[in-house]
């Protein structure tokens, strides 16, 4: 049967040809492989995790709190460094690269950190312009840097607020100025660290529909932390539509998307959103109900 050849797709595919990759033999951005991390004497806190991101796929990671996905993303990042096991960005080993090593393919990542992480002291465009200004593999010239914050905050649809600081800003205004942050520099990866806990389910809506918009418009990969099963369900079935600027469905061909569940530091479950609703692991399936239904 025909394959449905999506803009995406085929962006993807051109760019795995750069790569030197065979079609439908997808780039790998992201490769744990038995990757274990463990602080001073203590039990590990990931344990043994193998996965591939490839491009174009989104994962959105499920688990309990404490079960690692933070460190799961640190460790991607090279902030926290594997105890065992490889890690790979960009098909790069960079386990033990040292860390003026690791400027030029940190740059090829976006993060945004759990409670955004933003500078108190800085104003909003400061806090974007922060990645342009500090990482030392990006080197943009002065008259381009207002122009590339604008348009980031414009992605965001925060223009008006560049010279504000953020307590000036409500909690889902400030996980917005967060994106924008990890998008300003166009990277092909990005980390979403919880982006909608602590909203309200519009708010939250508004992020999520954000990350979509992102992954549509830039052809992005993306792993995204999050407790609300509705999160991963709204990025595997609507795509950003750029005439509309809303959300569509995408039908019965879905989007490249792939879940995730941790349990104390281990992967206990990686499929699609099909395989994911019909595992009967008790831990796994608390993660797939949706809240009005638990209260129900
Ligand atoms: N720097 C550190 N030193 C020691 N232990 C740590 C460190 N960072 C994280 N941990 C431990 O690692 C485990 C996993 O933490 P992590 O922050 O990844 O959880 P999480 O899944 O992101 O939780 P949450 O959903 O609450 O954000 C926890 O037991 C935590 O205490
Ligand atoms: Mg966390």
């Amino acid at each position: 049967m025909a394959e449905t050849v999506t803009a995406a797709t085929k962006i993807a595919q051109q760019a795995d040809a750069a790569d030197g990759l065979a079609a439908g033999d997808a780039a790998s951005l992201l490769r744990f492989e038995d990757v274990t991390v463990a602080f001073a004497g203590e039990q590990p806190v990931l344990n043994r995790l193998s996965f591939n991101v490839r491009r174009g796929e989104t994962r959105i990671i499920l688990g309990a709190a404490g079960s690692g996905k933070t460190v799961l993303l640190k460790t991607a990042m090279g902030l926290i460094r594997a105890s065992g096991g490889r890690v790979f960005l960009f098909g790069e080993d960079v386990t033990n690269k040292a860390e003026t090593e690791l400027f030029g393919i940190r740059s090829k990542l976006g993060m945004l950190f759990q409670e955004s992480a933003l500078f108190d002291s800085m104003t909003v465009a400061q806090n974007v312009a922060y990645p342009l200004l500090n990482q030392r593999a990006i080197v943009m010239p002065k008259d381009q840097m207002e122009p590339t914050v604008r348009s980031s905050l414009r992605f965001v649809e925060l223009e008006n607020t560049m010279d504000k600081y953020p307590s000036e800003l409500s909690g889902g205004m400030r996980r917005r100025v967060a994106i924008a942050r990890a998008v300003v520099t166009n990277p092909p990866l990005l980390l979403y660290d919880s982006p909608t806990a602590g909203l309200d389910p519009i708010t939250a809506h508004t992020i999520m529909a954000l990350i979509v918009k992102e992954r549509d418009a830039n052809n992005t990969t993306a792993l995204v932390v999050t407790h609300r099963y509705q999160d991963g369900n709204l990025v595997a079935n609507f795509r950003y539509n750029p005439n509309s600027g809303r959300l569509d469905p995408v039908g019965p061909e879905g989007t490249n998307t792939i879940f995730m569940v941790m349990k104390e530091g281990c992967l206990v479950f990686e499929g699609s959103q099909a395989s994911l609703e019909a595992c009967t692991d008790t831990y796994v399936t608390k993660f797939v109900k949706r809240p009005q239904l638990e209260a129900a």
